[in-house]
């Protein structure tokens, strides 16, 4: 009753928004037609910082856009900067902690809280969020993207946008894309192969675009392949809009425009913010000039149009900030992100049994860095802090010292460290808080190395050595090198927790939460393991991005290096097994879905949740391919003792990898493996499955085409024994045998088209060449693996 109640309340809302969009359609054609040619383009840019250009003459409004992406940046007035003086809002962990939660339902739960605050502060864009890749472990951003893998990316994205967007509010996907790199952001050349660019870098956008409609999406500073993202024709139009189905505006990052005219050309709205009527009269002129055609003005303006009166149609009368209950739901968001390292002999949780006394040391237990650096920074509503909450909420009948060890903003103050051995060696317990000062990390600045200051490894070092149930929490953005990593009992990555941060923490040390955080980035020994070392951050504005589709752990799985910790990985205060990996057909065709089918069961004493990762692994293929690749993925709760059946599906573009020549996905015929996993290093389970593919590829024939090639298909052989029969005859032995018997050298099968009228003397003409190409369009055919990637020497056990 309940499922059917909700499916016509669904339904009615459907009609609804339906009816609504076709109102606001019909107001939109009839203001084009009012509309001046240049009011249209003053449409084209921002009012001020932070709203879109009103037309009071024809009632059209403004609407107010904010940073983003983890609470609301909202400055007091759409034309101030609103740094320091932004109104208070809820300030959640930030992306990389969101990505270690693995929980979409939650982070929709998490955008459609950042939704409802939107309304309260009179927000109708908000902007976010980000799905670029965590390229290198130095990305200056990386605190405020989810992850090295673009189907964790792309669902979270898509996730974060559904849960705003239900609140009437729109959300700007960004920074689109290959935003990879802080160091000359607004020049950068993304110098990306087209395979890579869209196995790796579009794949997030993608997702989060077909599954989520973004109102918007931010055209970014960096220039992809030579051209600026705001003026890139190929990814705003031709990717975005045609191939994805995109229906919202493209509005530029803010002062992401070089050249207006092109930047209409190619598909991008809104000019943010607004930077003086320049481009403007620039725009203007280009359309007098007939530089630019006034229909493609008139199609943007009618996607702006669209978007700015549904935005001002589905604001909220009298929304208020609930800042506690935020805080409350803030508080468990960021308990579910922590990811427990490390946790010898079960040293965590506290308990009051196992210890007496416990040491807290580090600045950051009292000032906690809970948020990055640069336009994300938000004002929050309160702001929590460990060593309060131990004391208040878990303080009772301990014994709790707390000691600074290190100061914020210096590295080299080693004299706190004393004092700090001392309260260690006096405890039971002692915890580090350690990580990454705020300076360390931040947007516009990439990290030179991945180390953490001195003095927090020194204070590290030295407490260990005295005391053996030794924990360290880390704060931090972003992977850090662990010096200590042996020396330690646990390690706690408490990321950028946000406001509540603090008391998640002391749930999760306690044992009130189980943890149950992943790594959604991989954390290397050293800086020279990880896979952009040598093409990072580029030079003389371009950056190679040398390591093709070997990004994060499809790098560390190829070179076969040891991580510090693997992507995925996360322990709990139980232990899960995983068992019965079930695939619903052994052998499928590229045009069936497959289900994947595995029983998970907690075997420890307390509840706990788990995160299942479904890994596939083409064993055969035409084009290099990396070891493994996450397709799937679910996180379930488990009391002890409760086991729990989860079945994935997996579809044709799951088996897939990015033809660049033919611009296509191909699911090729082959062997592959489907892994079930706890991490991308700790695969519990697997099953094999053979794929027939039915896939008619296009056979590509120019004048470098293999005459190999030719000779293997039986519909270009035809033509090739009609314009060089003599010659494929000299190659015949045997009186009862025909032209298809020619035993042609490979010699000469190795030769391009183009050498063949020299090959043949003359029985192919260079017009014959020519000829054979147009005869060859349209052909397609079915491929038979002959190439083999050897996947074989790598262990799943
Ligand atoms: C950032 C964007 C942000 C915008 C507005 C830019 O510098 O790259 O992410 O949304 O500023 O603050």
């Amino acid at each position: 009753m309940k499922k059917i109640l909700l499916l016509a309340s669904f339904l009615i809302t459907c009609l609804f928004m339906n009816a609504q969009g076709n109102d606001i359609k019909a107001q939109v054609d009839k203001l084009i037609s009012q509309l001046t040619l240049e009011e249209k383009v003053s449409l084209c840019s921002g009012r001020d910082d932070w709203s879109t250009q009103p037309i009071e003459r024809l009632d059209i409004p403004w609407i107010w856009l904010s940073d983003g992406p983890h609470g609301i940046r909202r400055a007091p007035a759409t034309n101030k900067a609103g740094y320091g003086d932004q109104l208070p809002a809820i300030c959640f962990p930030t992306a990389s902690a969101l990505s270690a939660t693995w929980d979409v339902d939650l982070i929709y739960k998490v955008g459609q809280t950042l939704g409802e605050e939107c309304q309260a502060l009179d927000v109708n864009v908000l902007l976010g969020p980000g799905v670029n890749i965590k390229r290198s472990v130095l990305g200056g951003r990386n605190f405020e993207y989810f992850s090295e893998d673009p189907i964790l990316s792309g669902e979270l994205g898509a996730a974060y946008i559904n849960g705003v967007q239900s609140q009437g509010v729109g959300t700007s996907l960004k920074h689109f894309a290959a935003n990879n790199v802080e160091t000359e952001r607004m020049y950068m050349n993304s110098n990306v192969d087209m395979r890579t660019l869209h196995e790796i870098y579009l794949t997030p956008f993608e997702i989060a675009v077909k599954k989520a409609q973004p109102w918007t999406v931010m055209a970014c500073y960096n220039r992809v392949q030579g051209v600026y993202g705001t003026q890139n024709p190929y990814l705003l139009t031709k990717v975005l809009k045609e191939d994805w189905g995109f229906e919202g505006i493209v509005i530029s990052d803010w002062f992401a425009v070089i050249d207006r005219v092109e930047a209409l050309k190619a598909g991008m709205h809104i000019e943010m913010p607004r930077v003086s009527g320049v481009n403007d009269d620039i725009l203007l002129q280009g359309l007098k000039d007939e530089l630019v055609d006034e229909a493609v003005l008139d199609n943007l303006v009618r996607e702006i149009l669209m978007v700015v009166l549904k935005a001002k149609s589905l604001e909220k009368e009298g929304v208020e900030l609930k800042a506690d209950e935020h805080h409350a739901f803030a508080r468990k968001v960021a308990s579910e992100a922590i990811t427990l390292l490390k946790n010898d002999n079960e040293v965590l949780p506290i308990t009051r049994k196992k210890y007496k006394k416990i040491a807290l040391i580090g600045e950051f237990a009292a000032s906690p860095r809970y948020q990055g650096n640069g336009s994300s920074e938000v004002k929050p509503t309160q702001l929590d802090n460990v060593l309060d909450v131990i004391k208040k909420e878990y303080g009772k009948g301990i014994d709790i010292s707390y000691t600074q060890g290190y100061k914020l903003n210096d590295d080299n103050d080693f004299s706190l460290i004393e004092e700090a051995v001392k309260a260690a060696s006096a405890a039971d317990i002692a915890i580090v808080f350690a990580g990454l000062p705020l300076h360390y990390e931040s947007e516009g600045i990439d990290r030179t190395h991945i180390d953490m200051p001195a003095s927090h490894n020194k204070l590290i070092d030295e407490v260990s050595k005295v005391q053996n149930n030794t924990v360290v929490a880390l704060t931090n953005g972003s992977a850090v090198a662990m010096p200590w990593v042996n020396d330690v009992a646990a390690i706690l990555e408490t990321w950028l927790g946000g406001q509540a941060g603090a008391g998640a923490v002391a749930d999760v040390m306690f044992g009130t939460v189980n943890p149950s955080g992943k790594l959604a980035e991989t954390f290397p020994v050293k800086l020279s393991d990880t896979p952009a070392a040598f093409n990072f951050p580029g030079e003389q504005g371009d950056v190679l991005y040398g390591e093709r589709i070997f990004v994060g752990y499809r790098y560390y799985d190829e070179k076969q290096i040891e991580p510090l910790f693997p992507f995925g990985h996360g322990l709990s205060y139980t232990k899960f097994e995983y068992s019965d990996i079930k695939v619903s057909e052994e052998e499928i065709t590229d045009k069936d879905d497959l289900q994947v089918t595995i029983t998970v069961k907690n075997i420890g004493s307390v509840a706990g949740k788990e995160t299942v990762q479904i890994y596939v692994s083409d064993k055969e293929s035409t084009l290099q391919r990396p070891v493994k690749e996450l397709k799937k993925f679910a996180k379930v709760e488990l009391v002890p003792g409760e086991e729990k059946e989860i079945t994935f599906n997996l579809e044709k573009r799951d088996f897939s990898y990015y033809d660049a020549k033919r611009e296509m996905w191909i699911a090729e015929s082959g062997d592959f493996m489907i892994s079930a996993a706890a991490s991308s290093q700790d695969i519990r389970q697997t099953a094999a499955l053979i794929l027939n593919s039915t896939q008619e590829i296009p056979l590509l024939v120019d004048e470098y085409t293999f005459v190999k090639a030719l000779w293997d298909n039986e519909e270009t052989r035809e033509i090739l024994k009609e314009f060089i029969p003599n010659w494929i005859g000299g190659w015949v032995y045997g009186e009862d045998k025909t032209l298809d018997d020619a035993q042609i050298p490979g010699f000469f099968l190795e030769h391009p088209l183009i050498k063949f009228p020299y090959i043949t003397h003359d029985e192919m003409s260079h017009q014959d060449v020519k000829e054979i190409i147009e005869r060859c369009k349209g052909i397609t055919y079915i491929p038979e693996l002959k190439q083999t990637v050897n996947v074989e020497n790598v262990s799943f056990e």
